[in-house]
């Protein structure tokens, strides 16, 4: 039952509820990975079920692929949906300028494919991620196998020279061996503390040879919604600067949970 949920997991499923209302019949939607993704996949799959909602879904890595076709939604490649109408997607961080540190579930590659070539971008989140500059939250950088230590050591004196707190640079593991990306990559987390220019980290960790992508997704949100664990929810949109404040009705929702086993 829903009141067995955690207050995180509630604050969760109101984000991504209330995102989930912006899916119209016949819409590509980009389906983004992570705990409160995975929330909305569940919400998205029972309207597809229960009311014969018809979307393409455009998965941003292979668990989030394997959740939505156990929902019943039709996933499809980028490729062939070419052009997305909304992603909707969790956050490891967000500042006042919805500008995102995402990676943190190790499928920013991808998510970040997706989200930009989409006409719009919705974080779901809660009020947890919310940050006064980027940087708390360790950076993850995606690169390629080959040449690992030297890029790491090109990234570590390329952030020398930036405005930035802190300069550690870690390999993901996974266990005892590094973790590798759904595209057959590694992950180098960069420790920063906080992050003074964003834009320009972004573009310049993308000159190191190496660099496949990084997590930092600038411009590209147009709306966070954040949750809370109460059911209430807050979603601003950065575009016209409007606020909508509501609360989700969790008794409204009682055949997720069940499907759930809740
Ligand atoms: C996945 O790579 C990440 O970008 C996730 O979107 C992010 O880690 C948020 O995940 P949670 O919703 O589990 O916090």
């Amino acid at each position: 039952m829903p009141q067995n949920l955690s207050p995180v997991d509630k604050a969760k499923f109101a984000a991504a509820s209330r995102a989930v209302d912006f899916v119209e019949a016949g819409m590509r939607v980009g389906l983004g990975t992570g705990s409160t993704a995975a929330w909305m996949v569940r919400i998205l799959g029972a309207r597809v079920r229960d009311e014969g909602l018809k979307i393409a879904g455009v998965a941003t890595s292979a668990r989030t692929a394997a959740l939505a076709r156990a929902e019943g939604i039709t996933v499809v490649t980028l490729d062939e949906a070419r052009w997305l109408d909304l992603t909707i997607d969790g956050a490891d961080e967000f500042d006042p300028k919805l500008n995102l540190i995402k990676g943190g579930g190790a499928a920013l590659l991808q998510e970040k494919i997706v989200a930009t070539a989409s006409d719009q971008m919705i974080v779901i989140t809660d009020a947890a991620k919310e940050v006064a500059h980027l940087g708390a939250f360790p950076l993850p950088v995606e690169v390629i196998g080959f040449g690992l230590q030297t890029t790491r050591a090109l990234i570590e004196e390329m952030i020398e020279a930036l405005d930035v707190l802190g300069r550690k640079v870690t390999l993901r593991m996974n266990g005892d061996t590094p973790l590798v990306t759904d595209e057959g990559n590694r992950i180098l987390d960069l420790h920063l503390g906080r992050i003074g220019n964003p834009g320009q980290l972004a573009m310049v960790l993308n000159q190191v040879p190496g660099v496949v992508e990084n997590g930092l997704f600038i411009d590209i949100c147009d709306r966070v919604i954040i949750g809370h664990g109460d059911g209430g929810f807050e979603m601003r949109d950065i575009i016209t600067g409007a606020v909508e404040t509501g609360r989700i009705d969790f008794a409204e929702s009682g055949n997720i949970f069940a499907d759930l086993g809740h």
